[in-house]
């Protein structure tokens, strides 16, 4: 655990020194869980975008686009559910004065209990060897089993107190735990509260009679008050879907972790309108297509895992999310929820319109059931940056961290570089660099030896450089070398865009 804690902070600040993420305000210390992406970040995070806008947009003939407003009408929240409930247990410990998410300091005892489970499991495994049946020695060790029963115990008293918002059981069942501040040990605790993560502000001047209005805490909303202006201007017919990205904000309590959990972040979000009754088969179609997407950026499949919910929130009749194995181990990366008719039914009741739609195939009308895939694009940079960074041995005892980033994903595809900066070496290089600029995001450097001009590149994840010499004065030729294999070929000039295009194709089968 401690080396992958290391690992994050190695990449934290790989990111920092390679400008692909800083902390915002950093000339003020800092603001806590808001970052900001400096000229690397913000290329690889548009290109993450795209690559999910064309899965979803371009891959789908029945899937639109759309940009709603951040802000959006006060009662959106009220109708949605935001407004009563999309809070969290808060507690402070008194002596650390450190603050905590009540419920997530059960969960974290509940993950001991288990982890000691596991460990009884494992240590069976090598005792019993091949014949080792772990079905029937989960259900007869008795401390596995004592230790199965009192999870369950916890969570029969967790989960209907946290639906009943009743803050005193949960304060309870910490003391009844004995669960201690991890930080220094006390059980010196405030009670619990409910906190709500929306962030409100005023909207109009004070003597117009100002209106208080929320930073959207997600993108959803703005889809489905939108629905049937899609539907119309679009001409979609049901099966359809609306995809939107964008920023959204939620004042969490506990926000570590670097870009896992922020303030401010920005969701993919697509919402699948469909007959009732039919959800659950697009539930399972959803589940499957968005795990090959994931598995099409190239990242191992032993990477990913679905968790599927057992407790539902109360919209919905499915739920389950795909996890990856983030540094801190494996962690929500997104949702995929099947939300019945929830939103639209609220929407109607609070604005008072009708959001039906008339299927001709069978002659009704009825509010579309639901069924959604919510990504955070910053988890997914971490994801791709935390399995891209890699630190290599190599040859002659030197290290090099290098970015093996998907190729169609990198800030930059090819880095240009003069040998020397003299004998007619750098205009040559230029006129390489103004042939390939309007493909492809190219860099142009010539400070440095070539080594080091590598290195940075590696440490970037540029998958190609391209080196002009004098040769190449004479032949128009140039030495390519690829990234992960460090491999040099001396190439015509003009076949350099061909192998670069070919090494950007993505496999979008499956989506
Ligand atoms: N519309 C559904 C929805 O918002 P969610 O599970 O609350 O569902 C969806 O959020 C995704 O948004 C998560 O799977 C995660 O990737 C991302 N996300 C949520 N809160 C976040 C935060 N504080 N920082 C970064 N990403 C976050």
């Amino acid at each position: 655990m401690a080396q992958q804690e290391d690992l994050l902070k190695k990449i934290i600040a790989h990111a920092k020194e390679y400008g692909f993420v800083f902390p915002s305000s950093d000339i003020y210390d800092g603001l806590s869980a808001v970052y900001d992406y400096g000229p690397n970040g913000v290329e690889l995070k548009k290109n993450i975008r795209n690559y999910w806008w064309k899965a979803m947009v371009q891959m789908h003939e029945n899937i639109v686009g759309l940009d709603a407003a951040i802000f959006m009408h006060p009662t959106i929240w009220k109708a949605s559910g935001h407004v009563d409930a999309f809070s969290d247990p808060l507690i402070d410990n008194k002596d650390s004065k450190k603050r905590y998410r009540a419920d997530v300091l059960v969960e974290d005892y509940l993950a001991k209990i288990e982890a000691k489970i596991n460990k009884e499991v494992t240590k069976a495994r090598k005792r019993f060897g091949e014949s080792f049946d772990e079905k029937q020695f989960q259900e007869t060790n008795p401390r596995v089993v004592a230790n199965r029963q009192k999870m369950e115990e916890i969570k029969a008293r967790l989960y209907p107190a946290m639906d009943r918002s009743d803050m005193a059981a949960i304060k309870q069942l910490i003391e009844d735990l004995g669960i201690a501040d991890p930080v220094s040990g006390s059980k010196n605790w405030t009670d619990v509260r409910q906190f709500n993560l929306m962030f409100s502000t005023q909207m109009g001047s004070t003597a117009d009679g100002a209106s208080e209005i929320y930073l959207r805490p997600e993108t959803a909303q703005g889809i489905f008050v939108n629905y049937l202006n899609v539907q119309k201007t679009s001409r979609m017919k049901i099966p359809f879907g609306i995809a939107q990205t964008g920023k959204a904000f939620r004042n969490e309590i506990v926000a570590r972790q670097f870009i896992f959990r922020m303030r401010e972040f920005e969701q993919m979000e697509m919402q699948f309108f469909v007959r009732p009754g039919t959800e659950m088969e697009w539930y399972k179609s959803w589940k499957e297509k968005r795990m090959n997407w994931h598995l099409s950026t190239g990242i191992p499949a032993e990477k990913f895992r679905f968790h599927d919910h057992d407790k539902l929130a109360h919209y919905a009749n499915a739920a389950t999310d795909i996890e990856f194995e983030f540094p801190m181990g494996f962690k929500e990366l997104e949702g995929i929820h099947s939300r019945t008719n929830f939103d639209l039914s609220a929407h109607e009741k609070y604005s008072g319109k009708k959001l039906r739609y008339f299927d001709s195939e069978i002659n009704e009308s009825y509010v579309p059931y639901v069924i959604e895939t919510s990504i955070g694009l910053d988890r997914m940079f971490l994801a791709i940056l935390s399995n891209a960074y890699t630190e290599e041995n190599l040859e002659g005892g030197t290290q090099r961290i290098v970015m093996k980033l998907p190729p169609f994903l990198a800030p930059y595809k090819i880095a240009v570089f003069p040998l020397t900066k003299k004998d007619g070496l750098p205009e040559k290089a230029r006129e390489v660099m103004d042939n390939l600029k309007s493909d492809f995001m190219c860099f142009y450097e010539e400070k440095d030896t070539i080594g080091k001009r590598y290195r940075r590149h590696d440490a970037i994840g540029t998958p190609y450089c391209i080196t002009v010499d004098h040769q190449t004065l004479e032949d128009n030729t140039v030495t390519l070398r690829e990234r992960d294999s460090m491999k040099q070929e001396r190439i015509p000039m003009n076949e350099i865009s061909g192998i670069v295009a070919k090494s950007l194709t993505q496999n979008n089968q499956g989506l």
